[in-house]
């Protein structure tokens, strides 16, 4: 292909890029948008096959990819997403590093540098800050992948002076990265790139499995960045655009994870918090008094009712009653209850959770709304039916300043007429604390498992 014809498909494949991540903002549009995101990336995939050699070789990685991709794919469970996310960004950090190395070993090769002329000073540069973002992505992802997957503690992991240990390896690979761009050779390099793969772990460590999430939205920044880093460095337009958008993405959504869940972007960097997940909340030693119920009673509650609104959780995704939940309220639309979904923006584990969950279900968009719109509509509604969450309804957000998650915005679950809560005890969510709504009067809990609960509903409604 002429180098012109190339920058056309780039170009294209860039403007579908750009279509795609418009397209996936909304539940609507995502499918469109994964469809201009597959032409997309085949548009600059054969592109790029057309101006390389060894495609035997491209070729080859391409079959071993895709089919490991479409196996751990079809395998993964919904809940495990996050980890698999954070496991992939470490292939894309590894990746920069590897063919950083690459191009420093034969620039020649790589277009860089003609036959006996020194590596320019600017391509040092980029392969500096390529190989230092890739290695840090690389620890530090896998390092997420542990946490997240509970091969690694997720508790934060912290000692003495650490952020004065971090600050001074930065340093020092700062320096090596300058003297390897002032005389390119491998000690430098080498060392430079061994400390950023200490940094990687070290900066993932102290971070708790609460943040882990906003981790991992960042550390998908960063792939992008080391992406965008090396398209500079084999002069790869479709690299930089596809790189940066990645990248400024992945930094946006660690922006709007962070203001959701009410923690400083900084804070999270420098980690500490969260990991009491599953624990037994704490009440602060008084003994609380709570109402429980049956699913017939739920059912006959909501089924007397004129307006429902479902608050799901965390705890909806893990028993997968999604699809039971959907035909629950297609029972009750039947019978004349106005059924709508609430969605919380970190409602569990990963963003968009809820909106994926449902859609797969099936549940018509119009019933899916908002938190920003919907909050003013609780006060109105019969019956609010929490699902499987916990902290996105913590009225303690609200009233109680000395709260870890006061200013968090939340489901203002607790001024509707009569709250159901279905969850199997009343132990503590993601953020580890007690929840006063389900104490409130007019709460009943209902204990189980999501799932089990719905299907028991199902049968007492008809
Ligand atoms: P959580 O506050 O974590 O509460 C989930 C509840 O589900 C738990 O209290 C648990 O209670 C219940 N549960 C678990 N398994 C269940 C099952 N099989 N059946 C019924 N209930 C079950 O969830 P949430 O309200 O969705 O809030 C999300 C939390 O995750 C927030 O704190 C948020 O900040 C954090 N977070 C979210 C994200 C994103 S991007 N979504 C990222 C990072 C952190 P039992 O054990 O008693 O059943």
């Amino acid at each position: 292909m002429s180098a012109n014809s190339v920058a056309l498909a780039y170009l294209g494949a860039a403007i579908l890029f750009i279509l795609a991540l418009k397209g996936l903002s909304s539940p609507v549009s995502a499918r469109r948008g994964n469809v201009f995101g597959m032409v997309g990336m085949a548009i600059a995939v054969l592109t790029t096959l057309t101006i390389t050699h060894n495609v035997t070789y491209i070729l080859l990685a391409i079959a071993a990819g895709g089919v490991i991709g479409a196996v751990v794919a079809r395998r993964i469970q919904m809940t495990a997403m996050p980890e698999l996310v954070a496991a992939m960004h470490s292939l894309v950090g590894l990746a920069a590093v590897l063919i950083a190395m690459s191009a420093f070993n034969n620039p020649v090769a790589y277009g860089i540098a003609l036959p006996g002329e020194a590596l320019h000073f600017s391509n040092r540069i980029e392969l500096f800050i390529g190989t230092f973002v890739g290695a840090i992505t690389f620890t530090g992802s896998i390092i997420a992948f542990g946490k997240l997957s509970g091969k690694l503690g997720s508790k934060p992991l912290h000692f003495g002076g650490q952020h004065w240990v971090n600050l001074l390896l930065g340093v020092v690979m700062i320096g090596f990265g300058i003297a390897f761009c002032i005389t390119p050779s491998w000690t430098p390099f080498l060392i430079m790139t061994l400390i950023a793969l200490l940094l990687g772990v070290l900066l993932i460590m102290p971070i708790g499995g609460a943040d882990m999430p906003v981790v991992v939205s960042m550390l998908n920044s960063y792939s992008g960045w080391a992406a965008a880093g090396i398209g500079f460095t084999l002069n790869n337009n479709m690299l930089i655009i596809a790189g940066s958008l990645v990248g400024s993405s992945g930094a946006i959504l660690s922006y709007i994870m962070c203001k959701a869940m009410n923690r400083a972007f900084f804070n999270v960097i420098l980690g500490g918090f969260g990991g009491g997940e599953g624990a037994a909340a704490d009440t602060g030693g008084v003994q609380k008094t709570y109402r429980s119920g049956s699913a017939e009673d739920a059912a006959f509650m909501m089924g007397n009712a004129d307006s429902v609104i479902i608050v799901p959780g965390y705890g909806l995704a893990v028993a997968r009653a999604q699809h039971a939940i959907n035909e629950m309220s297609k029972m009750l639309t039947e019978k004349g209850v106005k059924v709508r979904y609430a969605i919380h923006p970190v409602a569990g584990r990963m963003p968009g959770h809820m909106n994926v969950l449902l859609a797969e279900a099936e549940v018509p968009y119009e019933q899916v709304v908002e938190m920003d719109e919907i909050n003013n509509e609780f006060a109105d509604t019969d019956v609010v039916l929490v699902i499987g969450a916990n902290d996105v309804v913590n009225p303690a957000a609200k009233t109680d300043p000395h709260s870890p998650i006061f200013g968090m915005p939340i489901l203002e679950a607790h001024k509707a007429r009569t709250i159901l809560v279905v969850k199997r005890s009343m132990a503590a969510g993601y953020a580890g604390l007690d929840n006063d709504l389900f104490y409130m009067d007019k709460t009943m809990m209902v204990f189980g498992d999501a799932r089990k609960v719905v299907d028991e509903i199902i049968k007492a409604i008809t």
